[in-house]
């Protein structure tokens, strides 16, 4: 689908169209909607990971040998906590060797800041190919400071996955990390006056993890 924002790219196969159907439903429970936020990140993943460097490695098959390929640099998820671990077991089932590293982050309700409570990267993350995970894209607080801490670690080379961004959040990371292409099933309308994405589909943390 074409939209205005040059690093975004919305990925709104009818497989992930119907399942982020059932993701705004409010009446889906925590059990499905972990299942179908796991399904989505997995179908998303074959394009966020479209352009990962490969090289050529020689393979002998029981016939003969031939010239096959293989990932250039390891690859390391980074799920912002709580919501984007919602996300990251779809995408492990298709990269397994995927290192996984952590950032705690909650937005503040009044202030609507990130306040970081976690960090644990792995050793390499510098050399890897890092694709950073959240199903909101709200204000970009998050998505943002979450960025700049993989960027103080080394790490270069880096995509956001979420499930639902807001224009705002998009038009923020635009700005302050306008080089980390942003994947997302759907671009929503707005954020109301307490940056909850509209139509969206409520505070994805507590659908998850059934703290409503
Ligand atoms: C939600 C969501 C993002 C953030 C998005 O997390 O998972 O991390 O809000 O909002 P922003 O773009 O305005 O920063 P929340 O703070 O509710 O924490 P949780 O994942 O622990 O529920
Ligand atoms: N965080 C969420 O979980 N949902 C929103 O709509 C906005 C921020």
């Amino acid at each position: 689908m074409n939209n205005k924002f040059s690093n975004l790219q919305i990925l709104d196969h009818p497989l992930i169209r119907q399942k982020l159907y059932f993701l705004r439903a409010k009446d889906t429970d925590s059990l499905y909607f972990r299942t179908l936020l796991n399904e989505v990140a997995a179908m998303m993943v074959y394009e966020v990971t479209r352009n990962l460097p490969v090289e050529e490695r020689e393979v002998e098959t029981p016939l003969e040998s031939t010239t096959g390929y293989i990932l250039s640099r390891p690859i390391t998820l980074v799920p912002i906590l709580r919501a984007g671990l919602g996300m990251c077991d779809g995408i492990l089932n298709l990269i397994p060797s995927a290192r996984v590293g952590h950032i705690g982050l909650y937005r503040d309700h009044d202030t609507l800041k990130p306040v970081q409570y976690y960090l644990k990267f792995p050793a390499d993350i510098a050399d890897s190919e890092i694709i950073v995970i959240d199903p909101m894209l709200a204000t970009g607080g998050s998505a943002v400071a979450a960025i700049d801490l993989v960027k103080e670690h080394g790490g270069e080379s880096i995509s956001f996955v979420c499930l639902v961004a807001a224009p705002e959040g998009v038009r923020v990371m635009e700005k302050h990390h306008p080089e980390v292409p942003i994947y997302t099933a759907a671009l929503d309308r707005q954020l109301n006056d307490l940056a909850y994405i509209l139509p969206g589909l409520g505070d994805a943390g507590d659908r998850i993890y059934g703290t409503i």
